[in-house]
């Protein structure tokens, strides 16, 4: 399998406008990436896998790319789709020590595989799927920092 292979993860709960700049960019660099989103036990989602994934697809149309999901250790799916990469968004200092951490463990599960760290936008540094649900549940506007098809999402969920 081509080296020029990315797998992109994360929760995605939902995609955010920081994470399609992180999935342009890592266009440029790679011949064909998969973003794959985390049934991630740590979390407990707003929104399904299949949502999730459904928001990716609308957000972003590049024949390029695909949106995956996967459970379970991330570093084997990784090797099931024959990747050298995972890519992950950097925001800010506090970011660094859990990424640190997710970068050395995955490294010694399997020393081939390769994190790469992209800083994200400077627009989107501050923004996180977490803080983008909480001010879309008190009401408040996030049109400017996820896609039209979450930002609808969202407000549907606002209103149950
Ligand atoms: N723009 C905006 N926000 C961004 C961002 C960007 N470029 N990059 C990250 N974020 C935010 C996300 O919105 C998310 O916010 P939240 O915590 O409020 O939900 C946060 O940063 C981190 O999210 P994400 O990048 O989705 O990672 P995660 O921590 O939710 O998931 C996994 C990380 C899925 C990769 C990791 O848990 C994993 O590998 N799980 C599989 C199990 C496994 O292998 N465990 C062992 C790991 S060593």
């Amino acid at each position: 399998m081509s080296a020029r292979l990315a797998v992109y993860p994360g929760s995605f709960d939902p995609v955010t406008n920081g994470h399609l700049d992180i999935i342009a960019r890592a266009l440029h660099s790679f011949d064909h990436v998969v973003v794959a989103v985390a049934d991630n036990v740590r979390k407990t989602p707003l929104f399904s896998v299949e949502e999730r994934k459904a928001h990716l697809r609308e957000a972003v149309a590049d024949p390029r790319l695909e949106i995956d999901s996967f459970s379970g250790l991330l570093i084997e799916y990784v090797q099931r789709r024959g990747a050298t990469v995972v890519i992950r968004g950097l925001r800010a200092l506090a970011d660094f020590e859990y990424e640190f951490q997710l970068a050395h463990m995955n490294r010694r599960l399997a020393p081939e595989v390769e994190t790469l760290f992209m800083m994200t936008g400077e627009r989107d540094f501050f923004v996180s799927s977490s803080l983008v649900k909480e001010v879309n549940h008190f009401g408040g506007d996030v049109s400017a920092f996820v896609p039209p098809v979450v930002n609808r999402a969202l407000q549907a969920r606002q209103r149950t």
